[in-house]
């Protein structure tokens, strides 16, 4: 299967147990949990917006900083420009960091909710350039799942 084909079967799945009766916390964990397993990832988690911080929410894998200011890592940076950032190799993203030294590429997408960064789902390899453009596109549809009307 293509990451692509992986993707479209994996959308649907996270679709049907995302739960409106819950909190977010509960579907982070679950979300987390299905990209982890399905893709093999390093670590894959939720920094969540609290008090003008990010502060480390759901995750799979080894643990990681509890706090991250604004701006700062790739996970700062991203909450910061309101983006997608894919980082091919952490050791050329200056202030990158490094909560495992087995991390060598990442990305992070922001989780809006009315206009604002509430979240950034942080997702990191320990091969070089795992992530590009299709891993973009489908993140950020699927963390859209987490806003629930
Ligand atoms: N590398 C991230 C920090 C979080 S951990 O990798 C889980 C960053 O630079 O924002």
């Amino acid at each position: 299967m293509t990451k692509q084909e992986q993707y479209e079967a994996l959308l649907p799945q996270i679709q049907a147990v995302m739960d409106k009766n819950v909190d977010i916390i509960a579907n982070m964990a679950n979300m987390a949990a299905m990209l982890h397993e399905t893709f093999g990832f390093w670590w894959t988690g939720f920094y969540r917006v609290i008090n003008n911080e990010l502060v480390l929410g759901p995750f799979q894998g080894p643990l990681a900083c509890t706090r991250i200011a604004y701006g700062r890592g790739v996970c700062g940076s991203a909450w910061k420009e309101r983006r997608t950032l894919v980082v091919p190799d952490v050791e050329e993203f200056p202030g990158h960091i490094a909560c495992s030294s087995a991390s060598r590429s990442e990305i992070v997408v922001p989780v809006f909710h009315n206009n604002e960064v509430i979240a950034v789902l942080d997702i990191d390899s320990d091969r070089l350039a795992t992530f590009d453009e299709t891993d973009a596109k489908y993140l950020e549809r699927i963390v859209m799942l987490l806003i629930i009307p």
